[in-house]
């Protein structure tokens, strides 16, 4: 560490002093043995250490507010390096291997983000923000982004719009880090089309398990790229990847329509995600759908113009389970003359309740981040910062009237404890690469569904009991289900998770992470 004043290094030697007698009170609740206490004191990084108690208390926790594992420290790196420094000392440095997870926002439900008694990185302190962003044009890719591992999407947005660009494929929300999402899928209304995140990725900058510093694409270092996308942050932590991106819209006709009828929804859904590819102007940019039940209703209503909430709500209460198909169609000047016509055109054999297709014409960056209206809001109620025990999960198309008639009907409407949104919505296995370490049915297509719950703190084991049953549903009557943003410690159930992935997953972790040190709290090699 560069000492340029006499000032600062006395400031050094105070906090080190102060740090160490923190340290040492955090030691003796801990595991951490006294020479590794030392060992991290000495290395070059230690000013960026902290492990005072505000510091530890919010990186032992996450969006989900259910799981809890107190880290010994968290590192606040300020350049790469530091996170280097960092990996190579628990790799072959220190006296016993200490565990490290890279954290985003923290906005994981179960304790993926969380390391006990190790270091959590605070991947958004090495902040640049926007200038984190470059866009660039080759003829063989095309305009893409180089984006840092920690930034948001809604910054790589904002910096794309800049140059008239922007990625093709999203996430409903927004304010979640590219790092973090690769390390899962990145999935939303457009992964039919474009495929999931994962998919749209043409090379990335990894900090491995061994504290190497990698590029890796499709031509580079292959395994660790392939590993690394969906690979729940086992491999090494993204600091670059470089982002496909297309020409951006202006704006968003933004369309739901209602359906009594589950087999004439999914039959809908199901085909409006086959026309991609085919006719240019009949092909949409975004399908989802949701679950209308009366216990929710706060979740959906407010799309819906006033004077039709009463006739909607007494549709659903007459049904008690209604859905919605969500659509949207990306426009700009060029376009804006046709775009209801072609609208028109995608949408007229559809079989909804006639009198409710409702249509808004959205900015596009209003559209893309939609739900931030919806956090600012539940913020303000004091709603957000609550247990979500969330479950998510992909089911093959072939059983999803199955699971409609087993879970939603007979779980859900029954339990009648779900509040949260229900969002349910078919995407293309086509467009998911089966090197990457994501995990998908084997079905051509198959739903993505997910029980957004939230939940007081008090109540939050009533909704992961039904979620439970869910699972138990699934597994007694065969619905070979994949978790997304998966929820398990066993081998066993990490092998059925990953299946014939499985031996290449825990190859890869023996070249590029062999000491388990990396996103212990995934529980996957690292079982407590
Ligand atoms: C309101 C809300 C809406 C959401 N909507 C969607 C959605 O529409 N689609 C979707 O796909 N997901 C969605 N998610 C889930 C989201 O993708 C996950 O929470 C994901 O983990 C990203 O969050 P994060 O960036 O805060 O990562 P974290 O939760 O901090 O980390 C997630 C995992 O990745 C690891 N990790 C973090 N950064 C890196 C890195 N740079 N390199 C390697 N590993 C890293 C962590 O160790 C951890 O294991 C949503 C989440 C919320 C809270
Ligand atoms: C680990 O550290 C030892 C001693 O400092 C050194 O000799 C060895 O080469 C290092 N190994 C690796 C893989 O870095
Ligand atoms: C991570 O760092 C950012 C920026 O320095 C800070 O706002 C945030 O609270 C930190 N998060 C945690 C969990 O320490
Ligand atoms: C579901 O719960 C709500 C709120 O507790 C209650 O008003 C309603 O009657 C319940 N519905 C059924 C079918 O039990
Ligand atoms: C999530 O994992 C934890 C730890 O294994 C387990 O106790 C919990 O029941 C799981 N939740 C669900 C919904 O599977």
């Amino acid at each position: 560490m560069a000492q340029k004043h006499p000032m600062a290094s006395r400031c050094m030697i105070i906090a080190l002093v102060v740090m160490s007698t923190l340290l040492s009170m955090v030691c003796q609740s801990r595991l951490l043995t006294d020479s590794l206490y030392h060992e991290l004191l000495s290395l070059p990084i230690a000013g960026h250490l902290h492990v005072d108690p505000e510091s530890i208390s919010a990186a032992s926790i996450n969006y989900g507010l259910i799981v809890q594992e107190i880290p010994a420290a968290v590192l606040r790196p300020s350049r790469l390096e530091d996170i280097v420094t960092l990996v190579a000392f628990a790799y072959n440095g220190s006296s016993i291997p200490l565990t490290i997870s890279a954290r985003g926002c923290g906005h994981s439900v179960r304790g993926q983000d969380l390391a006990r008694d190790g270091v959590v990185v605070n991947m958004t302190s090495l902040g640049n923000e926007r200038q984190g962003t470059t866009v660039s044009w080759s003829q063989s890719l095309g305009h893409y982004a180089d984006v840092n591992g920690q930034q948001l999407w809604i910054d790589v947005l904002e910096e794309t719009l800049k140059h008239g660009v922007a990625p093709v494929s999203w996430t409903d929300y927004l304010y979640l880090t590219v790092g973090g999402t690769l390390s899962n899928a990145g999935i939303s209304g457009e992964t039919f089309r474009h495929g999931p995140q994962i998919s749209n990725v043409h090379e990335m900058d990894v900090i491995t398990g061994t504290g190497h510093f990698l590029t890796c694409s499709s031509q580079k270092n292959p395994e660790l790229f392939y590993s690394v996308l969906g690979g729940l942050g086992q491999f090494g932590i993204i600091t670059r990847a470089r982002i496909a991106l297309g020409r951006a819209p202006e704006r968003a006709k933004w369309v739901r329509m209602i359906y009594s009828d589950f087999s004439a929804f999914t039959t809908d859904q199901e085909q409006l995600i086959s026309r991609h590819g085919r006719d240019r102007d009949e092909e949409l940019d975004y399908v989802e759908g949701f679950l209308l039940m009366r216990r929710n209703s706060d979740t959906w209503i407010s799309f819906f113009p006033p004077s039709d909430h009463p006739w909607l709500m007494s549709l659903v209460i007459e049904h008690e389970l209604l859905y919605c198909i969500e659509v949207a169609k990306y426009f700009d000047g060029r376009t804006q003359s046709t775009v209801d016509k072609d609208l028109e055109m995608t949408l007229k054999d559809l079989s909804h309740v006639p009198e409710f297709l409702h249509q808004k014409d959205v900015a596009y960056v209003d559209f893309l981040n939609r739900v931030r209206v919806g956090e600012l809001e539940l913020r303000r109620q004091g709603l957000w910062n609550v247990p979500h025990p969330w479950l998510n999960l992909f089911v093959p198309k072939s059983r999803i009237a199955d699971f409609n008639t087993g879970v939603f009907k007979n779980i859900v409407l029954k339990k009648n404890i779900t509040t949260g949104l229900v969002i349910i919505y078919p995407m293309n296995n086509d467009k998911w690469d089966a090197r990457m370490s994501a995990v998908v049915p084997d079905e051509d297509v198959f739903y993505a569904v997910g029980f957004l719950h939230s939940s007081g703190f008090e109540d939050w084991q009533e909704f992961d009991l039904q979620n439970k049953e869910v699972l138990l549903f699934c597994e007694d009557n065969g619905i070979k289900v994949k978790q997304y943003l998966p929820n398990y410690s066993t081998e066993r159930e990490w092998m059925q998770h990953f299946g014939p992935k499985w031996r290449t997953f825990q190859e890869s972790k023996a070249q590029f992470d062999p000491k388990m040190l990396l996103s212990p709290g995934q529980r996957i090699f690292n079982h407590n």
